[in-house]
């Protein structure tokens, strides 16, 4: 197995007054490249603090995180910004849209910062949403949309740069069980098609769906089970 991901020895460490947090406690972790998986685990267990260090939006306090064989806790600011920028899409549960944006605008946000020009990045995120079935609806904005809706969208900006990985903590966290299954088939396709995904959930028959369930508590994985 070729390892996209490995963590070693990860904490994160937060220090409230006279409290101290291990929201990740020695965390070891692989995940190879083309697996789906999930990480669930009770509120308060870590899972967005894993998944904020996994997707270079946070650092952690100590410990090793080698991306593609590249060791990147150390990184500064810029350049995790540009690591994610270039490998990772991330999707998040409230689906962080711009409301007066269209949805193709929204799409096409990751490439200006990636120095895409205007026609290229429009035309880029029109074939991004209509890859996630939104192909009729490019105009309208999030506002216009429902929940389900408006993930796909989110979806689409998340893939719009062809990134490698996947992450998304709990995207099907605030849709009904149709929206959630939609989305779960969309995170299948892109996982057959090559991508690496890996999700957080607390609804078993969405982890179900993933080929490998890591489960946390109290900052640990506690179970890596393989289906
Ligand atoms: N910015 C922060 N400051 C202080 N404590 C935090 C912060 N973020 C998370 N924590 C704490 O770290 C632990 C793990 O949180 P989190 O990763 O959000 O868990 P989960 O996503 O599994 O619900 C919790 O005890 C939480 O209160
Ligand atoms: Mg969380």
């Amino acid at each position: 197995m070729t390892a996209v991901i490995e963590l070693r020895d990860i904490m994160k460490t937060y220090i409230m007054g006279d409290s101290v947090v291990h929201a990740l406690d020695h965390v070891f972790v692989q995940i190879g490249r083309g697996e789906f998986t999930s990480i669930m685990g009770p509120s308060g267990s870590g899972k967005s603090t894993m998944m904020n260090i996994l997707g270079c939006l946070d650092r952690p306090t100590s410990g090793e995180y080698y991306l593609d064989g590249k060791e990147i806790a150390g990184y500064d600011d810029d350049e995790l910004a540009h690591t994610r920028n270039a490998k990772i899409g991330f999707v998040f549960q409230n689906f962080n849209l711009l409301p007066k944006l269209t949805a193709q605008a929204n799409v096409a946000l990751p490439l200006i910062y990636a120095g895409v020009d205007e026609e290229e990045r429009m035309e880029r995120a029109k074939k991004a949403l209509e890859a996630v079935g939104l192909g009729e609806r490019i105009e309208h904005k999030p506002t216009e949309m429902s929940g389900g809706q408006r993930q796909r969208v989110a979806i689409a900006r998340a893939l719009v740069n062809n990134p490698a990985i996947i992450m998304a903590d709990e995207p099907t966290g605030n849709l009904d069980t149709k929206s959630s299954y939609e989305i779960m088939d969309i995170f299948k396709a892109m996982n057959a098609s090559g991508k690496t995904v890996v999700m957080v959930t607390h609804e078993p028959d969405i982890a179900e769906q993933t080929k490998r369930i890591l489960v946390m508590r109290d900052g640990k994985i506690v179970s890596d089970e393989w289906r």
